[in-house]
């Protein structure tokens, strides 16, 4: 019988080709700057593109022939497969993005043992770039090993705040002026996974939102704990069901971040 390391192993190096292989495929879907119509409308600003299913489809297929015994869920499908192990996907993350043509959206493929996040991947074609970890093994960029930013200072930090309409916008605003209010810069992107990838490779100092989804951050948290980010608890309570609240960010101004925002669940 395999070791859990030698199955990680696997599993890893599985979910890196067809992570890639599924950001090739989206990239192809991509539509032209300007042709937003072609995208539908879940909800006000919850874009949904063929190539959302279609990048889906193929990654579900995939992990079903390479690990027929691994649960999955998707954010398009939901879920599917139950399984010790769980493969979380999100097949494009930031698809306000993508649907206007512009770069920044990634695939986010993570894998979760009951509250822990074992390896994840993100791949974002567009950009050139695949992040990837594996517990206890270092984080990576396009194979180099990433850290958390070394800031201390939150004046001179840069902090991205998420924004979905699942939340009110009163809480968004509240959110941005005690970033602001700290000292800390505010900026938003559009793709959450993106954000904290940046966190991870100490591009931007911290990535904060009121309310995402596990496919949102299920790629972004093995690679933030390698990176040694410092990141909420957010797969307990209620977050693997219905989301949670998440805060990552460089470790020398993860507490002062925190307590200026009001952050309690940390
Ligand atoms: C959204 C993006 C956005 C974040 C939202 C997510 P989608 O995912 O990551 O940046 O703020 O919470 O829902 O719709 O691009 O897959
Ligand atoms: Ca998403």
């Amino acid at each position: 019988m395999p070791s859990l390391a030698s199955s990680l192993e696997r599993r890893f190096d599985a979910a890196v080709r067809i992570a890639e292989q599924a950001g090739a495929l989206a990239l192809s879907l991509r539509p032209p700057p300007g042709a937003a119509t072609v995208a539908t409308l879940k909800s006000a600003q919850n874009w949904l593109t063929e190539a959302d299913g279609a990048t889906e489809a193929f990654v579900a297929r995939a992990l079903a022939e390479a690990f027929p015994e691994d649960g999955f869920q998707g954010e398009e499908t939901g879920g599917g497969r139950t399984g010790r192990l769980r493969w979380v996907l999100d097949p494009i993350d930031g698809t306000s993005n993508f649907a206007r043509g512009a770069d920044r959206w990634c695939v986010s493929l993570g894998l979760i043992e009951d509250r822990t996040a074992l390896l994840g991947v993100l791949v974002a074609p567009a950009m050139g770039e695949t992040f990837a970890a594996r517990q206890g093994h270092g984080a990576t960029r396009n194979g180099a090993p990433i850290r958390a930013a070394a800031t201390t200072d939150l004046r001179r930090a840069i902090v991205e705040v998420g924004w979905s309409p699942r939340r009110p916008n009163d809480i968004y605003w509240q959110l941005v002026r005690d970033v602001m209010n700290a000292g800390a810069s505010a900026r938003g992107s559009g793709s959450g996974a993106m954000g904290l990838a940046d966190v991870a490779a100490g591009r931007l100092d911290a990535y904060v939102e009121r309310h995402i989804n596990l496919w949102d951050v299920a790629g972004a948290l093995a690679i933030l704990a390698e990176a040694g980010a410092q990141v909420s608890p957010f797969l307990e309570g209620d977050g693997p069901t219905s989301g949670n609240p998440i805060l990552a960010a460089a470790p020398g101004i993860a507490e002062a971040l925190a307590g200026a925002i009001g952050f309690t669940d940390w």
